[in-house]
């Protein structure tokens, strides 16, 4: 059994919680500075909650989980001792952590995205050099419990995963609100329009997944020549959407290394 100290215990540690309090390969511990949010998790997930961490051992997990413009503060005074760190900390490079850390290299940054809270969450991984394979599957262990991973080779990837599944549900959401405006505009009564716009983007997802259909194939299977959807699609293609998305796709990976240099 190996021991996970989390350093901040807000939404994407309490995701982890839920889902790893079952798992007897884990005992868990939670740095929290909040009393309040203390109480919560004790409360919640049974487990020990304190101000800092103790000094951990090369056998530990150390998973750090505040905001990254609180890292070097919250850092300050930890003792990892070469134990394994996993950031999910946006923007914040291996070497800036090592700086931080008594310049550990056995460091695996991780990029989640919100739909973790649920369990359905995505993750992009990255190995810095003093990662071992058992390392890794350690790593892969803990946040399969909250979704799916997959590795990146580059630290520099992270800023794709970034800009594709770790902003991407905001896209997804906006789009089901530009949905439900729509069919509250013409008519169809809120609670309805919610309904129908949540089963299409569940039904839709599912069905990909099953198929395992390429997406340019299914929408072509929805779009008979000359029909309702073929109407509105050409309203999609005359506007060029699909180069907006890119577009959109690309600023937010410009503003990911940005915001990772300011880091730095
Ligand atoms: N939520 C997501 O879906 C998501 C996605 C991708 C990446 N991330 C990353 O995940 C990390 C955590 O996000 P989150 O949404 O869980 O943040 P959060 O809810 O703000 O949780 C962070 C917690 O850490 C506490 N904290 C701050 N400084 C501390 C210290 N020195 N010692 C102990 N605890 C301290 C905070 O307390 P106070 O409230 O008192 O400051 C807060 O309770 C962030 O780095 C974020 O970039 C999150």
């Amino acid at each position: 059994m190996k021991n996970i100290y989390f350093l901040g215990g807000g939404n994407m540690c309490a995701a982890l919680l839920s889902r790893l309090k079952t798992d007897s390969d884990f005992r868990l511990f939670v740095a929290e500075q909040n009393p309040a949010r203390q109480a919560f998790l004790r409360q919640t997930f049974d487990i020990t909650v304190e101000n800092a961490l103790p000094p951990l051992t090369a056998d530990d997990i150390l998973l750090l989980a505040v905001k990254p413009q609180d890292m070097q503060n919250a850092l300050q005074g930890v003792q990892a001792n070469g134990a394994l760190v996993l950031s999910i900390a946006a923007g914040l490079s291996c070497q800036t952590l090592s700086n931080w850390l008594d310049n550990t290299h056995r460091i695996v940054r991780i990029m989640p995205n919100t739909p973790a809270q649920i369990g359905l969450g995505f993750a992009g991984l990255f190995a810095d050099s003093g990662v071992s394979n058992a390392d890794k599957a350690i790593a892969e262990h803990i946040m399969n419990a909250v979704g799916k991973t997959v590795w990146v080779e580059n630290e520099d990837d992270l800023h794709t995963v970034t800009a594709i599944s770790g902003s991407g549900p905001a896209y997804v959401f906006y789009l089901m609100n530009a949905l439900f405006q729509a069919a509250c505009d013409l008519g169809m009564p809120q609670d309805k329009a919610r309904q129908s716009v949540l089963q299409t983007f569940i039904g839709s997802a599912q069905l990909a997944e099953q198929s395992g259909e390429d997406f340019g194939e299914l929408q072509r299977k929805v779009t008979s020549k000359g029909g309702t959807t073929a109407a509105a699609l050409a309203v999609f293609e005359n506007a060029q959407t699909d180069k907006i998305i890119q577009q959109a796709v690309i600023a937010c990976q410009n503003r990911s290394i940005e915001m990772s240099k300011q880091m730095g």
